[in-house]
């Protein structure tokens, strides 16, 4: 069983993935986790993300692995835990260049199929739906109003940076949704199929049962 989870930053998807996977007892992998890996190995390297060539070298050779961990999984790049480095802004925004990349695309799409292969997996992304799996066993896009997702990222955010600016993180996300949405490789857009989660206004606790209702309808 393969349970794709599709959406915009901050529609809340990887928390609900991570929690049905648990409920379900499956592997929950978070795919923004690779590009932000590939992003981090830049930086820690001293480079740049743009360099595609370079990129796609990094992206190639990277270890990186899944752990089930007592709150929701480690997440292993080259042997390192690395999901604090992972969160950091700059890396994303990092992560958000060698997205638009297709190199790097085709080789981390391949190695997410490899992982999600051996079946029973739920898988959070841009274009699982679309691109990774789209014989997946179900498809949610998740959506919500960009002023609240950007009063999440917020709340994430404020205990490790307190000035941080609201108007200024609502911007961002409506930024980052632009870019997502208009890049011309596998740009953000929800499957046919799918079926479309809006989760504005509504707790962790009333997704993730919405979801898994869907799950065990199938
Ligand atoms: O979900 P996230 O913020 O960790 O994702 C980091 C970046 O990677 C973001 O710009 C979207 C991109 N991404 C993608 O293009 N395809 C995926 N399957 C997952 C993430």
């Amino acid at each position: 069983m393969i349970i794709a989870i599709d959406g915009p930053a901050g529609s809340g998807k990887s928390t609900v993935a991570k929690l049905v996977a648990k409920r379900l007892n499956y592997r929950y992998i978070d795919t923004g986790a690779m590009y932000r890996a590939v992003a981090w190995t830049a930086q820690k390297k001293g480079m740049g993300p743009a360099d595609e060539t370079a990129m796609a070298q990094i992206a190639g050779s990277l270890d990186i692995e899944f752990v089930p961990s007592a709150d929701g999984q480690l997440v292993l790049v080259d042997g390192e835990n690395a999901m604090a480095h992972l969160k950091n802004e700059t890396v994303g925004r990092g992560a958000a260049t060698v997205a638009a990349q297709k190199s790097v695309r085709e080789i981390l799409v391949a190695k997410q199929r490899q992982i999600g292969e051996a079946g029973n997996v739920v898988m959070d992304g841009r274009d699982i739906g679309t691109v990774v799996f789209p014989q997946a066993d179900k498809k949610f896009f998740f959506i919500a109003d960009a002023d609240e997702r950007g009063r999440r990222r917020y709340e994430e955010l404020k205990s490790k940076n307190p000035n941080l600016d609201l108007k200024i993180i609502i911007e961002e996300v409506r930024q980052r949704d632009h870019e997502d949405r208009n890049r011309k490789i596998s740009p953000l857009v929800m499957a046919e199929d799918a079926l479309e989660v809006d989760t504005t206004g509504l707790s962790i606790e009333e997704v993730t049962n919405h979801v898994l209702k869907n799950i065990n309808n199938l």
